[in-house]
């Protein structure tokens, strides 16, 4: 099997204000300023970016958005482009998150044209994914996850070396009710599958997996230790230095 260095990643949603930001960067900092055995990134709210940017310009961390518009500029009031994340030394950004798909309405083709623009300029999309509960009870989530990486990927192939996967069940998303480590493997050896039809086994292969959705220091380690779970994209757990840096430890 093909080594792929995990990665762990902070959405800190619309929380913290400048001041918070940066100090919770800050304690970040401190900790995993030098740490390398894991990929670690920050996605604090737009407004704390350049701040947080500069704490952990001189670190292994890097900077990611929570979302992003597809347009490189022009009449969109209230949007970011892909360009004014790069101005800000951003490498990530996280787009399609389920909060995103159902609070704010993002389709599929919405999401698509984003996972273009992200990867035109460079950035690197952390692409969400997930069923609610309704469609797991159904016995849809293999179907809904199929259809979201199918239609939120459509037109790329080669370029998918350079995304990354969130697998996050709904129900599972501050919640505080985990998938089981043998429930998120088995999606995401799935998720796998269809990366594969989609891009090629070698191209899949390198595609990096997190999961998402109430992890904590307690449950990390062992969803971590599936094969095919590559890091986590964690909500909650992450607006704590302490929780964070222990989550991200549970991934080296
Ligand atoms: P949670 O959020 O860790 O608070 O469940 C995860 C996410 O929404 O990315």
């Amino acid at each position: 099997m093909k080594f792929r260095k995990k990665i762990v990643a902070g959405n800190w949603k619309m929380n913290k204000t400048l001041a918070d930001a940066e100090n919770l960067a800050s304690a970040i900092k401190l900790d995993l300023a030098e740490y390398r055995e894991v990929d670690v990134v920050l996605c604090p709210p737009f407004t704390a970016l350049k701040t947080v940017g500069e704490i952990i310009s001189d670190t292994h961390i890097k900077l990611g958005a929570q979302n992003m518009h597809w347009e490189s500029s022009g009449a969109f009031t209230g949007e970011i482009s892909p360009s004014m994340l790069r101005d800000l030394f951003c490498r990530y950004v996280i787009l399609g998150h389920s909060e995103r798909r159902s609070i704010f309405g993002e389709t599929d083709t919405m999401i698509n044209r984003k996972v273009k623009a992200a990867l035109a300029a460079n950035l690197t999309p952390i692409l969400c994914v997930g069923e609610t509960l309704d469609q797991r009870d159904s016995g849809k989530a293999g179907e809904v996850v199929r259809h979201q990486l199918i239609a939120g990927l459509e037109g790329l192939k080669d370029e998918l070396k350079n995304i990354v996967i969130a697998y996050e069940p709904v129900w599972a998303i501050g919640t505080g009710r985990t998938a089981t480590p043998e429930q998120a493997q088995d999606m995401h050896a799935h998720v796998r599958r269809i990366l594969c039809e989609i891009a090629g086994e070698e191209t899949a292969s390198a595609i990096r997996i997190q999961y998402g959705g109430s992890v904590k220091p307690s449950n990390a380690a062992e969803i971590f230790r599936q094969p095919d779970v590559d890091g986590g994209l964690i909500g909650g757990a992450s607006l704590e230095a302490r929780s964070f840096v222990e989550i991200v430890r549970a991934a080296g």
